[in-house]
């Protein structure tokens, strides 16, 4: 039997499958176990939404918070790979599905955990994707958790709309972006998709924002200028944190280990956890949701 097959998700079953609306109760019956619900998203492809949340998730988890994280991102799902995840999905006899565990202790869903082999392409257009979200949502067997960080995939297409429009009670979402002539469009695109969701803003992190040389120290803006406290003031919302563009998070990578656990004192790995404490004062203490209705009026 196919992995498809076996867990459910193959798309020929989907005219015989639960109607789209019982789904969709399902799902939100089981988010009430999760106390907190954060996506990240961009404008842009490339700009490090799955390295920022995959990070975030597991700066969360260093605080002993219990976290998952979903990879939204149906075409080209990589946290597992971050994770440097070998496990699979399983599926239990009642249908529901028990999500992967990955380092630190996070519990992982992705498409990727579903296929025979990673490299498998799914070739699915917008409808079957939403479908396999919301079944991800309503399948999953979440259990109570304090965090869910979404991964999403470039853009605010189908994955973006579905997860917010099933995720009501979003605490809120989380921008990134990278500095370049191109960041303010792009941004300007997710924060306007967010604030037409009505879903909180969190606030902006800026990733790739510069490199100091490990020799000298000399700081360089290799992508251009660091404009991300000029793009939160303009928005209206907070730089949550400068992320340095650093060699050591591509060698993690292709060590097989998370950079925020293989270099706990890195640059970067202090402001992930600079960025969690602001995060997590947002959404715990100000209340997120009040936040955005302050903001909007
Ligand atoms: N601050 C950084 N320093 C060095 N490398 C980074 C940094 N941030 C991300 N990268 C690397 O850049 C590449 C792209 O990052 P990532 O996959 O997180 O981007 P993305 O926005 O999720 O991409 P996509 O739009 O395809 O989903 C990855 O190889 C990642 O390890
Ligand atoms: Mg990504």
């Amino acid at each position: 039997m196919s992995a498809q097959g076996k867990y459910g998700i193959n798309p020929h079953q989907r005219r015989g499958g639960t109607p789209i609306f019982k789904l969709i109760g399902e799902a939100k019956n089981r988010l009430r176990s999760v106390r907190h619900k954060i996506m990240v998203l961009s404008g842009k492809g490339g700009v490090g939404k799955t390295f920022v949340s995959s990070m975030l998730a597991l700066a969360l988890a260093e605080k002993g918070y219990r976290v998952a994280i979903l990879d939204a991102d149906v075409h080209g799902s990589s946290i597992p790979t971050v994770y440097n995840m070998n496990t699979r999905m399983y599926g239990s006899p009642d249908g529901s599905l028990l999500p992967a565990e990955g380092p630190l202790g996070v519990k992982v869903v992705a498409t990727n955990l579903l296929l025979l082999s990673p490299d498998t392409p799914v070739i699915w257009r917008g409808p079957l994707k939403s479908r396999l979200l919301t079944e991800f949502l309503a399948k999953v067997e979440w259990g109570e958790l304090d965090y869910l960080v979404i991964d999403l995939p470039p853009g605010t297409g189908d994955e973006a709309i579905t997860v917010t429009q099933i995720i009501s009670d979003m605490d809120g979402a989380i921008i990134v972006t990278a500095p370049s002539v191109l960041s303010e469009t792009i941004v300007a695109k997710a924060i306007n998709f967010v604030v037409k969701q009505r879903i909180p803003l969190l606030g902006i992190i800026e990733n790739m924002a510069y490199f100091r040389c490990p020799k000298c120290g000399t700081v360089y803006h290799l992508l251009g200028k660091s404009t991300g406290e000029i793009l939160a003031q303009k928005y209206g919302t907070r730089l949550l944190a400068k992320i340095p563009l650093d060699p050591l998070i591509g060698e993690a990578l292709d060590r097989g280990e998370p950079y925020i656990v293989a270099y706990p004192e890195g640059e970067a790995a202090k402001a992930f956890r600079e960025a969690v404490e602001k995060i997590i004062e947002i959404v715990e203490k100000e209340g997120g949701k009040k936040n955005y209705e302050l903001k909007t009026g």
